[in-house]
């Protein structure tokens, strides 16, 4: 390799740009090529050279590191063939990784090629290079987080604002917050890519994402978060992966009660929020950007930097940034998980109807923490919510279903509490 780093990058998008921008004021980098889809589109950077055939870069001889900034799985196989080229590979691309990290990580092994991929998880905040190296002495407990921007955005706004989710929606998507085609990351998949990501980091093992429980924020409504607020609580779409019995994890997304105890309930609009907690360094909370242009560039140029610094003072890789494990983790299955949960209820407003609800969850062995009746309402019903302790997500479903089987009784909503 000559003095100067030689990068190929796939994707000139907001985080491409951002990269090229941060990039262009470095003497010691150099920007060889960028694979675009359409090479007329007038961009915000320029360069010599651009192509609409992104295997120009895995396969030029000339590129030493090839950064991914494209998103979606479409360049699977050209990451393959930069591996086979002996390419380092920097990657934003959480989904790519979360489906297809294992086949990549062995390639990149067998051709002695690192991929790094701080941007892939909570844009700008380091937090995958400090797991692997400060935090290297802990076996960890749990990683929990709140790594969806949009959706914690448009959480924020409905607590703010007394406003519904669809509102809310409209209005990130009008402040470039949401995208047109919002599902990645209103339904949480997002989130499960960057938590099957930290996961397979803190706990060592392979993370079949398909195996993943995953709901996203579109059933919240604007009276949940009112009760919850009344109770003490906010409304979160919190992302977490836990070790339970026999080393098997509990891997999961979706919305929580966060008591506003917590510091993780504080955490607003687009900004995301990583936890640890292990051992000997208890708990740990990293805070910042999770997405936009420059602290996305933040941690690819990082990266970039770290496989020059690393190539330069021992000639290679250090072990350190590489992937070493291969077998897969146990994950459990929703049903077998425990839970406190909301459960805001419609019921009919007439005697005994409170007395059905404490029936139902005493027959179940499930505690009632606190229930209050809300509104009767002009139809004859009235909202019951109620806060349960600790029990099994199927016996929770259980008495859900037996409440509601004689059609007088409606669960509305169910949020697991954290
Ligand atoms: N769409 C993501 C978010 C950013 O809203 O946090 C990129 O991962």
């Amino acid at each position: 390799m000559e003095n100067k780093l030689r990068i190929g990058i796939i994707g000139l998008g907001t985080v491409g740009c951002g990269v090229v921008k941060v990039l262009s004021k470095m003497d010691d980098v150099e920007i060889i090529c960028a694979a675009v889809k359409n090479t007329a589109k007038k961009r915000e950077v320029e360069l010599n050279c651009i192509t609409d055939n992104p295997f120009d870069i895995a396969n030029n001889p000339n590129i030493d590191v090839v950064v991914e900034v494209a998103g979606g799985c479409a360049m699977l196989d050209v990451l393959k063939a930069a591996i086979q080229n002996k390419k380092h590979i920097v990657t934003a691309n959480k989904e790519l990784l979360a489906r297809h990290g294992a086949e990549l990580f062995d390639l990149a092994r067998e051709h002695n090629r690192v991929i790094l991929y701080e941007a892939a998880v909570a844009g700008g905040i380091p937090i995958i290079l400090p797991i692997k190296t400060s935090l290297s002495a802990n076996k960890f407990n749990s990683v929990a987080g709140i790594l969806n921007g949009t959706t914690n955005y448009i959480l924020t706004k409905m607590d703010e604002e007394n406003l519904s989710y669809e509102d809310c929606l409209l209005k990130a998507q009008q402040l470039g917050f949401a995208e047109t085609d919002p599902t990645g990351d209103v339904e949480g998949f997002d989130a499960m890519y960057k938590i099957a990501i930290l996961a397979n980091i803190v706990f060592g093992k392979r993370i079949d994402v398909n195996k993943i429980y995953k709901e996203g924020i579109t059933k919240i409504s604007a009276l949940d978060i009112r009760y919850a607020n009344e109770l003490g609580y906010k409304i979160k779409l919190i992302a977490q992966a836990k070790k339970v019995d026999n080393d098997a994890l509990d891997i999961r997304v979706h919305p929580m009660l966060v008591s506003k105890e917590r510091p993780i309930s504080e955490i607003k609009n687009a900004t995301n929020a990583v936890l640890l907690n292990g051992f000997p360094v208890d708990k740990v909370m990293f805070v910042g950007p999770g997405a936009g242009e420059f602290p996305t560039a933040s941690s690819v140029v990082g990266d970039i930097l770290c496989i020059k610094s690393e190539i330069e003072k021992c000639g290679e890789i250090l072990p350190m940034t590489t992937c070493h494990h291969s077998e897969y983790a146990n994950q459990i299955d929703i049903e077998d998980t425990k839970n406190c949960y909301y459960l805001c209820i419609k019921a009919k407003n007439e005697p005994g109807e409170i007395g059905k609800i404490g029936f139902e969850c005493g027959r179940h062995a499930i505690n009632i923490s606190c229930i209050i009746q809300k509104e009767a309402m002009d139809d004859g019903s009235a909202t019951v919510i109620v806060i349960t302790g600790e029990c099994l997500e199927k016996d929770i479903n259980t008495m859900i279903s037996n409440l509601e089987s004689d059609g007088i009784t409606k669960v509305v909503n169910k949020i697991r509490v954290m």
